[in-house]
């Protein structure tokens, strides 16, 4: 298959930042997907639908004269979010979830939930109002080996959740393990996943590919082999559950080369074209359309897109940085070819 005509797909997890850096990533972003679920980690974080109302507004401000794109906003839960509060976003219309980051586990996450048992009453008007959750499924605990925090969330928070909250819609984000795949798939309909390009695309061998790569650095961590497998047969596997997330993270050049580098790899530039070849090198093209452009969609109760756009089997370089008006970024693949490209 050289040519591929798909539904407008829909990114269902995304950092589009705020400031200088919007009007790159939402140019990005627009150029393939009609929608997002945009992340509320901001450095002053999204923690009530009347901070999200704004923030959309800066989003929609950004939007490249002629494009199409509807930002679908996101409650960051803290230890002082209300069921008053959950209300609010459900009657706004624009608000499609609330995530939940462990404190500390990642950029902008320290003013994330420090005892999610304490949240219990919050994730209850969640299920009583139809708001979905959405989990950064990592625990924190510095003696737990980075390499197992996602299984170990598993184990100890999310088994828990599923249990007391049996019909609360929950996504779990970006996932990166087999032992996720597995624990996706035992539950009901109303537990999903979403999947990024970088995670079917490179394995942990990525992140010291000759010396350290920064840019391969984002979390949940980059998993051995047999996990990125695992992925790639769960994303091609035709099951609902598992749609498509990005987890595209921009961040400024010299934050991620850094002693101390910040988590996170930019795949907006070129999303659809990463995924097309992840699902071309396991024969399963045929596969991509409902994951990128159904499955979410149906899940978070939206109407399918309208429009459609074409992937075509041909070459494109990747420019080594992109520059906005606070610096650049480097992007996923940056200064390599692609094989596939989007035609508009
Ligand atoms: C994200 C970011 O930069 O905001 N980073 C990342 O490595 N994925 C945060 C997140 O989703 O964990
Ligand atoms: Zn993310």
């Amino acid at each position: 298959m050289d040519e591929l005509v798909i539904r407008q797909p829909d990114d269902f997890h995304i950092h589009l930042r705020d400031d200088e850096m919007l009007p790159l990533s939402v140019e990005h972003v627009s150029a393939q997907f009609h929608r997002a679920i945009v992340m509320p980690n901001l450095r002053l974080p999204v923690v009530s639908t009347s901070m999200a109302t704004k923030y959309r507004k800066r989003i929609l401000a950004a939007i490249p004269t002629g494009q199409l794109f509807n930002p679908l906003m996101t409650l960051y839960l803290t230890d002082r979010t209300t069921p008053a509060e959950i209300l609010l976003a459900k009657e706004s219309g624009i608000v499609h979830g609330v995530k939940y980051y462990p404190a500390g586990a990642t950029t902008n996450s320290d003013s994330g939930v420090t005892d999610l048992e304490g949240r219990f009453k919050v994730l209850e008007a969640m299920m009583m109002h139809g708001v979905p959750l959405l989990l950064h499924g990592e625990v924190t605990d510095k003696d737990v080996d980075i390499f197992d925090r996602e299984k170990v969330f598993l184990d100890s928070i999310l088994s828990r959740v599923v249990k007391e909250f049996p019909d609360l819609k929950i996504v779990l984000e970006h996932i990166t393990t087999s032992d996720s795949v597995d624990f996706v798939d035992a539950c009901s309909d109303r537990v999903a996943a979403t999947i990024t390009a970088h995670h079917l695309l490179l394995n942990r061998g990525d992140l010291f590919d000759g010396g350290i790569r920064p840019h391969h650095y984002c979390l949940p961590i980059l998993k051995r082999e047999e996990h990125r497998l695992a992925l790639l047969r769960a994303a091609v596997s035709g099951s609902p559950k598992y749609f498509l997330g990005t987890d595209s993270a921009p961040h400024e050049t010299h934050t991620k080369e850094a002693s101390c580098g910040c988590a996170g790899v930019y795949t907006a530039h070129a999303a659809m074209e990463c995924y097309a070849i992840a699902f071309d090198s396991v024969g399963s093209l045929d596969k991509l359309e409902n994951f990128a452009s159904t499955f979410g969609a149906r899940f978070y109760e939206l109407p399918l897109n309208m429009g459609h756009i074409k992937l075509v089997r041909k070459e494109q370089m990747i420019p080594p940085t992109y520059a906005y008006s606070g610096g650049t970024i480097v992007p996923f693949r940056a200064g390599q070819a692609l094989n596939w490209s989007v035609e508009a």
